[in-house]
Formats: structure tokens, C-alpha cells, sequence
């Protein structure tokens, strides 16, 4: 993926430097998959758009992603110590720091979108995703739901929700902003099917490799068990949920082949995604 991590280690430079800005840095620097910046460069390619066009989307969407993580791995939420392979931004720095650095990409991250594309349309039409899909009927909702659900079984309806929210709409705003950004505004709404599709796919592999991997591995804590979290593999077991997440992979696989695209790029990360370890 071009220069990337390169331009991760800039985006802050306008920022002066403070602790919260180093805990910024730390985490979003530290070693991720950049799935979701990689949907949006491989959209963009599907339909034959300079991929750098998704720059300040790919940055802003990884941002969100990290603010994320920061804050699911606080005490009061997972309660985690490990992520991407180093102490998580509390551990490293503390609370109250690691909250501000979350709040601080997040802000951040709106810095990017609204500057995105210099279309000013598009990036109205970017930044109504970008809350639609982080906001509280989006990944905020999913996260209140899978904390809910501690503690309990939840039934099949209630965890899929769970994994399409907190997971599948960054995926769904990854693609989303892809054909938003390639002017294939038309095409979006298909694009989040198989962003919460994905996402549900990743989620339910990833309580998988809970079970299989470890966390050197992984490069995070796995807590699913501790904290008593409603799971597919908690629900089912593993070898039906191991079965689910394939066949979503399939479907996902299936419904790209039927897009009016040159879907290969696309096809290619899910494929890695599916065979990912950790
Ligand atoms: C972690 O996402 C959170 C989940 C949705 C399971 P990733 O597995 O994409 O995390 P990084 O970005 O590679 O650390
Ligand atoms: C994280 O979900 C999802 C978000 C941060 C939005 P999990 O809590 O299941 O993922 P990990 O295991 O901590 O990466
Ligand atoms: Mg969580
Ligand atoms: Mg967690």
C-alpha cells in the first residue's frame, strides 16, 4: 500500500507536541493491519481512480479505528493490556491520557474528511457517512450493546447486530468512501451490504482465533472468556462458528464478482482477510 505508514507518522505534525500527542502517535503508529485504509485504496482501484485521492480518508478512518481501540481497551470497557503488539495506550501512558488521545483522533480525524476530496460536495457526502457509520446508531452503538451483553447469553439476532455495528460499519464506511470519492455515489448502498457483512465475517473469526491463536499472536489480549462476552463461539461453538464466518467470506466473494467493477484488488484483501492469523 503506497507510503502509508509514512504519511500516518506526519498527520499529526501540525499539532503541538504534547503527551497527548505522543500517546496519538504511539498508537496510531503502532504496527495494525490497515484493513480499512486498504478497502478504501482497493475501491478506488476498482474503478480506476488514483488511489492517493483516498489519502485524507484512509488517515481520517484509521484515526477513528485507533480511537476506537483506545477506548474498547480501557478498564471501564475490555480492560486490556496488550494491542498491536505493545502496552495499550493506559498501560503505557494512563486513563486519562488514553481517553484524551482517543477524543484527540477523533477530532483529528473530522480535520481529514471534511478536507478529503476537493470536491466540497463530496466531502459533505463524507462526512454525513463518517457520523452515520462511527456515531451512536453506528460502531458507538454496537459497542454499548456488546458491553450490555456481558455477563448474559445473548441470542443469535442480538450478536449479530452487535458484530454488524462495531465492526461492520467501519468496514461499510471504508468501502462507502471508496465509490463516494471514485463519484460512484449510485454504487454505495451495495458497498455497505458487504462492508456488514465483512464485518460480521471478521468479528465471528475473530472470537475463532480467541480460541486457536494466542496472544503473542494476535499481538492483543484475548478477554472474550474473562469478561464473559456474548460471542458466536459462546452461542454456537466453534466449529459452527468457524463454518459461518466461511461461508460469509463466500457470499462476500460472490456478490463482488456480480459488481460492475474491476474487483480484483477487492477480492484479493478479503481473500487475505480470511486468511489472516492474527
Ligand atoms: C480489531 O481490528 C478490532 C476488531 C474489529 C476485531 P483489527 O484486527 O483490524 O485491528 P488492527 O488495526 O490490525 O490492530
Ligand atoms: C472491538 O471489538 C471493536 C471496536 C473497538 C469498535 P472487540 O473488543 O471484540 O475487539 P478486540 O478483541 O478488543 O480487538
Ligand atoms: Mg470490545
Ligand atoms: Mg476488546
Amino acid at each position: 500500500m503506497n507510503d502509508f505508514e509514512e504519511k500516518l507518522q506526519h498527520c499529526l505534525d501540525h499539532l503541538e507536541d504534547s503527551r497527548v500527542k505522543e500517546a496519538m502517535l504511539y498508537s496510531l503508529c503502532a504496527p495494525g493491519k490497515r484493513i480499512r485504509p486498504k478497502m478504501i485504496y482497493a475501491v478506488l482501484k476498482a474503478y480506476g481512480v488514483n488511489e492517493s485521492l483516498g489519502d485524507g480518508c484512509a488517515i481520517a478512518l484509521e484515526m477513528v479505528h485507533t480511537y476506537s481501540l483506545i477506548h474498547d481497551d480501557l478498564p471501564c470497557m475490555d480492560n486490556d493490556d496488550l494491542r498491536r503488539g505493545r502496552k495499550t495506550c493506559h498501560k503505557q501512558f494512563d486513563e486519562a491520557t488514553a481517553l484524551l488521545a482517543g477524543d484527540g483522533l477523533l477530532s483529528e480525524a473530522f480535520g481529514y474528511v471534511t478536507n478529503a476530496s476537493n470536491q466540497n460536495s463530496l466531502n459533505h457526502e463524507l462526512v454525513s457517512v463518517f457520523v452515520k457509520m462511527i456515531g451512536s446508531n453506528g460502531m458507538i452503538l454496537g459497542q454499548m450493546i456488546d458491553l450490555l451483553s456481558e455477563h448474559t447469553q445473548a441470542d443469535l439476532k442480538t450478536i449479530q447486530k452487535i458484530d454488524q455495528l462495531k465492526t461492520g460499519c467501519l468496514f461499510a464506511l471504508a468501502l462507502s468512501c471508496g465509490a463516494i470519492l471514485a463519484n460512484h455515489k449510485e454504487d454505495v448502498p451495495k458497498w455497505q451490504n458487504i462492508g456488514f457483512k465483512a464485518g460480521l465475517a471478521f468479528q465471528i473469526q475473530d472470537d475463532c482465533l480467541e480460541v486457536t491463536s494466542n496472544a503473542s499472536i494476535m499481538g492483543k489480549s484475548l478477554s472474550d472468556e474473562k469478561n464473559e462476552k456474548s460471542t458466536f463461539v459462546s452461542l454456537l461453538g466453534f466449529e459452527e462458528s468457524e463454518k459461518l464466518y466461511k461461508r460469509y467470506f463466500d457470499e462476500i466473494e460472490t456478490e463482488l464478482k456480480e459488481l460492475n467493477i474491476h474487483a480484483e484488488h477487492v477480492l484479493e484483501l478479503f481473500r487475505s482477510m480470511r486468511m489472516r492469523d492474527h
